[in-house]
């Protein structure tokens, strides 16, 4: 028979004690005294304890471990005592370590960063990324092999001469790239985003690019990287990543995102997974209003890259917080609401196991200089706030990954 703690009061109180939990100064049972015996000397009080020193907080990944799910989040490289997001700060570092079982470099492994000329590599810092997290024993996704739009290859890239035979030219240099990175790094690098955001948002075609101009094609050259890729790292899972999202005005990137996956199905491409970049934005101050009204179209999105054997990666999550007031309390809330209807949704799916952060700390996060706020108050879209204190987004997510079923 379960004896409640409400019946256990009053209980108690008929016992005529009072009975408290809490920690620390807790007031003990004090007996009512009877004629015939003397009254009890009142104890001393006992000095209340000082007051701990909050706990460490259990660390994400180690909830996520117990429900078959990890954790990671994006770093940076960074010269020590810069003020970056990066593993030379420990205060960052020490987020990464508390929380995460997975990172992925912000910028670093990108062509962009790697590729200052056709003839050339230059792997200094990303290096230096991938010796830190090693030494820190935490495997790295690699972001990105491609990033197949013109504004994200380096400014060679679109002026190059593809010379006489423009088609091979371009197979060797996409082939080097992905075969040197790969054949770098070896099992340290676990999942690739082999192809990033290779969709146009507003009608659900494809980039084009010098390269892929001269390699006969998007479609040529996407499936090119993914071969290429299986190739040269044949444990490593493979992705197309892209920020199609739940959010209204979506409805043309899901849908050309879908007829890529498709595609590479019909075409025997080895894609394993995709990757939802997350990058949710607020839909105002009641979260779950808002998600009533989008989370239908999601899951049937879902429901259609699921069923064609596509595992989902969720690769990038942060929150702009967008529609909702400057004050920090109600905003954290709304923004750490919205975040736990996501993740309760995208937890449903067992074809997910890995969550990835664009970021720990509100501090270094791309959103500031990407899409300030009107009003001028700092952005706050990470689970950790400029201080590196935990907001309410970390205990949702906590929540959630809590909640979330086990997977094998
Ligand atoms: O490192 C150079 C520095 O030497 C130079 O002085 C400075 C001058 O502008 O630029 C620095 O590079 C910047 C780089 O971030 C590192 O800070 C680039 O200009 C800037 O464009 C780059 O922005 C990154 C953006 O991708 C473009 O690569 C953001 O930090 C990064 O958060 C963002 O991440 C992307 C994912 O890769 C793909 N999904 C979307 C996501 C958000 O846009």
């Amino acid at each position: 028979m379960h004896i409640s703690r409400r019946d256990s009061l009053v209980l108690l109180a008929g016992m005529g004690v009072s009975a408290c939990g809490g920690a620390g100064g807790a007031t003990q049972a004090t007996p009512t005294p009877t004629a015939s015996v003397p009254p009890t000397p009142t104890p001393t009080p006992v000095a209340t304890p000082p007051a701990a020193a909050p706990a460490e907080p259990v660390g994400l990944n180690t909830l996520a471990t117990a429900r078959g799910l990890r954790v990671g989040s994006c770093f940076a490289w960074g010269a020590p005592g810069a003020d970056r997001g990066s593993f030379a700060n420990p205060s960052y570092a020490a987020l990464l370590k508390r929380d995460c079982g997975i990172l992925v470099g912000e910028n670093e492994m990108k062509w962009q960063a790697i590729r200052p000329s056709a003839t050339q590599f230059d792997f200094t810092r990303f290096d230096a990324m991938m010796d830190w997290a090693t030494a820190n024993n935490l495997p790295v996704r690699g972001h990105n092999l491609l990033w197949h739009q013109p504004k994200w290859m380096p400014a060679w890239e679109e002026n190059h001469d593809f010379g006489s035979s423009p088609s091979r030219e371009a197979e060797r240099l996409l082939v080097e790239h992905v075969n040197t990175v790969c054949r770098r790094y070896g099992a340290r690098i676990p999942s690739y985003d082999v192809v990033n955001e290779a969709v146009t948002p507003a009608d659900g075609t494809l980039y084009q690019t010098a390269l892929s101009r001269a390699l006969g094609g998007p479609e040529a050259t996407l499936d090119l990287a993914f071969h290429t890729a299986r190739a040269a790292a044949p444990g490593a899972q493979l992705v197309y990543n892209d920020y199609m999202s739940w959010e209204p005005g979506n409805a043309n990137h899901r849908a050309g995102v879908l007829r890529l996956l498709e595609g590479f199905k019909r075409r025997g491409v080895p894609v394993d997974a995709l990757g939802v970049q997350s990058h949710l934005v607020t839909q105002g101050m009641d979260a779950r209003t808002g998600i009533a009204a989008i989370e239908g179209e999601w899951r049937r999105f879902l429901d259609a890259v699921t069923a064609m054997g596509y595992k989902l990666v969720i690769t990038e999550l942060d929150v702009r917080d967008n529609n909702l007031p400057a004050d920090i309390a109600p905003r954290d809330t709304a923004v750490a609401d919205f975040t736990r209807g996501y993740l309760d949704v995208m937890f449903a799916y067992p074809a997910l196991r890995d969550v990835l952060l664009w970021g720990m700390s509100d501090r270094y996060s791309w959103i500031e200089g990407f899409e300030p706020r009107k009003d001028g108050a700092k952005r706050r879209p990470c689970p950790y706030d400029a201080d590196f204190a935990p907001k309410p987004m970390r205990a949702a997510i906590s929540a959630a990954i809590t909640a979330a079923p086990v997977r094998s």
